[in-house]
């Protein structure tokens, strides 16, 4: 009886090398990689509704707030387990002067935020308020230091500030002053954003020389050892930037390289975030895939400079990017966000935890009201998105043992074109047990999958599943809950064997345990 059962699962398996196609071969005993939690990062800019607005709404607002940061948001990303939170921009960054922006708030100057729609900054929301908002929301801060329009003196003195231990020296005095005695613990600093544009329209080589400068003066004190320096990287696949980044930066200045990239189908026709057909879809996946690629050939250039891997791949903005919602600020860059997106996270994050030997760290942008976002605000309104929810899915992958897995798929075609259809990662979290997450990007076809556990000992599967009738379906302020996650039934586990149907556009993380 026993060996029948093997024959017959056996022969499953295999006939679905032959028939069915879509297969994934795991090994729980391999893997050494940990799939770090910073790779779920997140992004919040002076831009737009993402600050004002989004998390912040100020302690006088009728809105409950703690200090003047949304209760309701600080709820949704603790769940969330946000692991760090990049601030304040983006192109912002390079403009922001953050001694405006401590002390008493009456006093602060306002400044013009010139990137994103000229709109006044009054500076309410600063440094002070951004990491005790970072200790609320129980996340680790990434400030991104201005180096387009600042100077090395700037950014060490925002390091004195925010992390120089007491003692009588005039940064600490000041954040004394400002109600704040002990420094906070401020471990990732961004050297500048988008170097090659809105950080100051640099060349590779010129921005080497001036990253050296201010990495030389951030850090020209003892005590702060711990800091973590990101390089401005490349925009997709301007490989030569990494190259000239990784061979002229001593190792010793540098924790890590950037990368930026967006899933938009062309910047000056981006197509609307909720009315696409399936084309436009397939041409946003096929824009999102190429992830795979450019975080592959980026750290092909870092093993040559750094075989020990020891400079992180920071993919600190990636995201899908259409057009902003019909009646909104054009500069504000609010869409909103459908299965389409739920797709683009679910692929997204599988490359990066099955990366996470080079990729340590990756920041989605960005948080709130602008572009791919995890939550949308309406005055006291709030709503999850469908890529909050594949977030939170996948959030058990956080610090988890990366598992190795080889994936073979049926292929997702619209016209002549085609892409793979299913995407894969796995992790064993540090209780044991296992995760799996399988994305089925095709618009029309479920796909069925056979997995070979190899090493398996667990007896059950469960599952969650995100999926919808309509790949163009989202939640909205009058149906906030129109798409969530729900129990995943169409898995069955039998010995070394696992198999799952997965209807067209969905999301399913199982467990095994
Ligand atoms: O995320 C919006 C903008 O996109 C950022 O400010 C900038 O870094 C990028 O070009």
């Amino acid at each position: 009886m026993f060996k029948k059962s093997i024959s017959i699962n056996l022969f499953f398996f295999l006939a679905s090398f032959v028939f069915a196609q879509n297969t994934v071969t795991l090994n729980l005993n391999q893997g050494s990689d940990t799939i770090s939690k910073h790779i779920y990062g997140h992004f919040a800019e002076h831009l737009g509704r993402c600050i004002y607005g989004g998390f912040y709404v100020g302690e006088g607002s009728k809105i409950p707030n703690i200090n003047g940061v949304r209760k309701d948001v600080v709820e949704a990303l603790r769940k969330l387990k946000i692991p760090n939170l990049r601030w304040p921009g983006g192109c912002f960054a390079d403009t922001y002067h953050w001694k405006d922006g401590v002390g008493e708030k009456k006093s602060r100057p306002s400044m013009l935020n010139v990137w994103w729609g000229n709109t006044r900054e009054d500076n309410s929301f600063g440094t002070n308020e951004f990491l005790n908002m970072c200790e609320l929301l129980n996340t680790e801060p990434y400030l991104s230091g201005n180096v387009g329009s600042g100077a090395p003196s700037e950014l060490s003195d925002w390091v004195k500030y925010t992390t120089h231990p007491n003692g009588s020296s005039p940064m600490p005095d000041m954040r004394e002053k400002n109600g704040r005695a002990t420094p906070w613990k401020v471990k990732f600093w961004g050297i500048g954003n988008e170097a090659w544009g809105c950080g100051g329209n640099m060349t590779a080589e010129y921005y080497t020389n001036i990253y050296k400068q201010f990495a030389t003066y951030m850090t020209s004190w003892s005590n702060n050892e711990g800091i973590f320096r990101i390089a401005s990287g490349a925009s997709d696949d301007d490989y030569n930037w990494t190259e000239t980044l990784m061979k002229n930066i001593p190792k010793n200045m540098l924790s890590a390289v950037a990368l930026h990239h967006y899933s938009v189908i062309d910047w000056n026709k981006k197509g609307a975030s909720t009315e696409f057909d399936e084309e436009t879809y397939f041409k946003t996946m096929q824009k999102a895939l190429l992830m795979e690629e450019y975080v592959t050939k980026h750290s092909a250039i870092m093993d040559k400079y750094d075989p020990q891997k020891k400079v992180a791949l920071v993919v600190d903005e990636w995201g899908g990017w259409y057009d902003v919602e019909p009646g909104t600020n054009g500069a504000f860059l609010y869409q909103q966000n459908t299965m389409r997106d739920a797709m683009i996270a679910g692929t997204t994050l599988n490359t990066f935890n099955n990366h996470c030997d080079r990729v340590k760290m990756a920041n989605l942008a960005q948080a709130i009201n602008v572009l791919q976002s995890v939550i949308l605000t309406r005055d006291e309104k709030i709503i999850l998105t469908p890529t909050y929810h594949v977030m939170e899915m996948y959030n058990v992958h956080q610090d988890a043992q990366k598992i190795p897995l080889i994936v073979c798929s049926n292929d997702y075609i619209v016209g002549s074109e085609k892409l793979k259809a299913v995407s894969a990662s796995a992790s064993k979290d540090k209780n044991g047990f296992v995760h799996i997450s399988l994305v089925n990007i095709d618009a029309k076809n479920s796909q069925t999958v056979s997995m070979m556990i190899k090493g398996n000992t667990f007896k059950s599967v469960s599952g969650r599943i995100l999926t919808s009738e309509k790949l163009q379906n989202y939640n909205s302020f009058e149906n906030p809950n129109k798409l969530t996650p729900t129990l995943f039934t169409n898995a069955k586990l039998s010995n070394e064997n696992l198999s799952a149907i997965i209807p067209p556009f969905s999301v399913v993380v199982l467990e095994l345990k």
